[in-house]
């Protein structure tokens, strides 16, 4: 048995911990309105259609994410631990590497970019030793580049690490972003109380709207109230879980505060269907990326990666990439696993075939095509196989089949898969059917 008694235990004693005291820590279609190019923005609050047809309200500039945000951010390396040094020596090398060209655009700063209080006049001020040429300039740098420019705030009275939060500024901070040049807010969930996350994620999404500057709300409320239900017309992604950590699995099946390994966050997917939630411009937030850190080897990295491709995932890069070897680099410009993460489709994948040792989760892509990606989640390298009629989405059709890591063509599927899996890691195929 796969779903074994003491994951589960883990699991509600992880979560049990992490919802203590309000929000502390992470455990824990709209009509379009002011569309880039339209000539217009929309005003907050204008009404659209909602997906019943009913009448909804929409607070966010469309049009920005019609397929998952791509780039980088500060957090899942560098912590607290950042500077305007790292930022400017990280988008070059983004600029230069073929990642940019990969479709990496937003340079976001995570947590810890401001001084501990806010200035005479309630304004938040960039922390002078770590930015001390401030946050126009670095943005300008990152445009320079092609790049865009991403910051964190949080919700709350103060972020997660403590600095100041949003809450009661959301009108002045939002117009302090844009005249930074900021295109993309990752806001946060600490500190917030007894605050309904609903209305207080409209409220900044109406602000963000309201300065008139195209900029992308990510919301990241580690899927507290259920932000799949909600978050549509607010934010073009949201977070569905707690803290990504680079390892394969903590055993928390995604319900850990700041601990849940990429295969917790996949099977926490999976357990809410929350495919059905996902499409352009509104996208679910498995956490960033961990490909390329020092708890995952490199088959963890390239199964997390083709993944978060098949859940239609945003894909912000979380290491070191002044440290980064060539085979992660190749991981991450693989541009036909990335290109099953881009569908203009937007459909987010989901899992076909669950057994102990083996999974198949399947994503439908664009012009009748598939994604399939078979899983070793054994301890041992494996020869496995796939009956292509196991799949019945399939619908028993034939198609020619591309192994989009080994970059082979494979045949058809009227011949059946064999091959040898290392552990924890991924076959991954582009099915294209054959007229
Ligand atoms: C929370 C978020 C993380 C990160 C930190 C910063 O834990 O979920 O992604 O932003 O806050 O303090």
């Amino acid at each position: 048995m796969k779903k074994m008694a003491i994951l589960l235990v883990l699991g509600i004693t992880a979560l049990a911990m992490a919802q203590n005291e309000g929000a502390a820590a992470p455990g824990g279609e709209a009509g379009r309105r002011g569309t880039p190019g339209a000539g217009g923005l929309g005003t907050p609050g204008g009404p659209g259609v909602g997906r019943r047809g009913r009448p909804q309200q929409v607070h966010k500039y469309e049009g920005l994410a019609l397929t998952p945000p791509m780039g980088w951010n500060t957090w899942n390396t560098f912590g607290c631990n950042i500077n305007e040094d790292l930022i400017k020596e990280t988008a070059q090398i983004i600029a230069a590497s073929g990642l940019k060209d990969a479709g990496y655009v937003y340079i976001v700063l995570d947590d810890c970019w401001m001084t501990r209080q806010r200035d005479e006049n309630g304004q938040l001020v960039a922390d002078p030793a770590k930015f001390p040429s401030g946050m126009k300039a670095l943005g300008d740098y990152i445009h320079d580049l092609g790049l865009k420019f991403g910051i964190y705030n949080c919700a709350g009275t103060r972020t997660c690490a403590g600095y100041p939060g949003g809450r009661g500024h959301e009108f002045e901070d939002a117009r302090l972003y844009a005249s930074w040049g900021v295109d993309y807010v990752k806001y946060d969930w600490c500190n917030t109380g007894t605050a309904n996350a609903q209305e207080t994620y409209k409220t900044f999404g109406d602000a963000l709207l309201a300065t008139g500057r195209p900029m992308i709300l990510s919301m990241c409320e580690w899927g507290r109230n259920e932000p799949w239900t909600f978050a549509r017309p607010i934010a073009q992604l949201w977070r569905t879980t707690g803290d990504i950590t680079d390892k394969y699995s903590t055993g928390t099946r995604g319900t850990g505060g700041y601990n849940n390994g990429w295969k917790d966050i996949l099977d926490r997917q999976a357990e809410l269907k929350l495919e059905q939630y996902a499409g352009p411009d509104h996208w679910n937030d498995p956490d960033m990326l961990e490909v390329g850190n020092r708890g995952l080897t490199v088959a963890e990295s390239r199964a997390h990666f083709s993944f978060w491709c098949i859940l239609a995932s945003p894909l912000m890069m979380g290491h070191d990439v002044r440290q980064m070897k060539d085979d992660i680099l190749n991981i991450l410009t693989n541009k036909e696993v990335i290109a099953v993460n881009q569908d203009v489709l937007g459909k987010q994948g989901y899992r076909v075939i669950d057994e102990t040792g083996r999974e198949v989760w399947i994503k439908e892509l664009s012009n009748g095509d598939w994604a399939v990606c078979m899983l070793n989640d054994s301890a041992a390298d494996a020869e496995m196989s796939l009956k292509w009629s196991e799949i019945e989405a399939l619908g028993g059709k034939t198609y020619k089949v591309r192994d989009l890591w080994a970059k082979k063509d494979f045949g058809t599927t009227a011949k059946d898969y064999s091959g040898k899996i290392g552990t924890h890691d991924v076959a991954l195929f582009r099915l294209s059917p054959v007229n």
